[in-house]
C-alpha cells in the first residue's frame, strides 16, 4: 500500500474481554492469538509491507507467573502452528526487543521462524517481545557509543532494533486506553494514530479497513504547510 508501508499496532484489552465473558484472562490471550493471525493476512494481502505488534513489553513481566508463562507458551504454540501461514502468505517474521530474557527454547523457536521465513518477500510480521521504547533508545545508544561513531539522527537510528524498517506511518491501540505505553517512541513521531475501544480479541479486518480508509483521509504534513 502506497502510503501505508507500516502499521503498528498495541494489542490491548485480551484480560477485559476474558471477564466480560466469565472466562479466565488466559482465554483472551488464546482468542487474542487468532485475531494475531487473521490481521496478519489480512495486512498482507492488502500490500502493506510492515506491521509491528506489541505482543510482550518489558512491564509485562509484573504479571502472576501463571500468566508470564502461559503468554510464553502461547507464543512457542503460535510460531510452531503458524509456519505454514507465513510460508502460505509469503510473510517473513521478525522480532524487536530484548530476546535474551526468555527461555533458550523460545530464542531457539524465534531463531528458526526467523530463519525459515527470511526469504519471504509479502509483509513482514513484526512482534515486540520484551519490548520498550527507552530500553531499545537505550541499548542503541549504548552501541553508538562503543562504536565510535558521531551521534547523529541516522547514527542512532542505525542501531535501533527497527534498523532498515520503514517508519511507522499509522499507529493503533485497541480497548479504549489512550496511552503509548513506551511502544516505538522514535517511530512513531510522525504516525497518525487511532484509538478504538473494540478489544482485540474482537478487533476484526473490517475495523480495520475502516481505520485504514480514514487514514487515508488524512492529511500529513510532517510539520510543514
Ligand atoms: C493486552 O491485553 C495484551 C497483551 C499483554 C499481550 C498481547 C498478546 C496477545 C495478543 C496474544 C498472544 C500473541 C501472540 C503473537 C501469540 P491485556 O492482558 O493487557 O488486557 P487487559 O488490559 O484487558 O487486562
Amino acid at each position: 500500500m502506497e502510503n501505508l508501508k507500516h502499521l503498528a499496532i498495541i494489542m490491548d484489552g485480551n484480560g477485559r474481554w476474558a471477564k466480560e465473558k466469565g472466562l479466565t484472562r488466559v482465554k483472551g490471550h488464546e482468542k487474542g492469538a487468532e485475531v494475531v493471525r487473521e490481521i496478519t493476512t489480512y495486512c498482507a494481502s492488502v500490500g502493506i509491507e510492515y506491521l509491528t505488534l506489541y505482543a510482550f513489553s518489558t512491564e509485562n513481566w509484573k504479571r502472576p507467573k501463571a500468566e508470564v508463562e502461559f503468554l510464553m507458551k502461547l507464543l512457542d504454540k503460535y510460531l510452531e502452528r503458524e509456519l505454514t501461514t507465513y510460508q502460505k502468505n509469503n510473510i517473513r517474521f521478525e522480532t524487536i526487543g530484548d530476546l535474551s530474557r526468555f527461555s533458550k527454547a523460545l530464542q531457539k523457536r524465534i531463531a528458526s521462524t526467523k530463519e525459515a521465513t527470511k526469504t519471504n518477500t509479502a509483509l513482514t510480521q513484526v512482534l515486540a517481545l520484551n519490548y520498550g521504547a527507552r530500553d531499545e533508545i537505550t541499548r542503541a545508544v549504548v552501541k553508538l557509543c562503543a562504536s565510535g561513531e558521531t551521534v547523529s539522527e541516522a547514527a542512532i537510528e542505525k542501531h535501533l532494533d527497527t534498523a532498515g524498517f520503514p517508519e511507522v506511518d499509522m499507529l493503533v491501540r485497541t480497548s479504549g486506553e489512550v496511552r503509548i505505553s513506551n511502544f516505538m517512541l522514535w517511530q512513531i513521531a510522525y504516525a497518525e494514530c487511532f484509538f478504538t475501544e473494540t478489544l482485540w480479541p474482537d478487533f476484526t479486518p473490517e475495523e480495520l479497513a475502516k481505520l485504514i480508509e480514514e487514514y487515508g483521509q488524512r492529511e500529513r504534513r510532517y510539520g510543514g504547510l
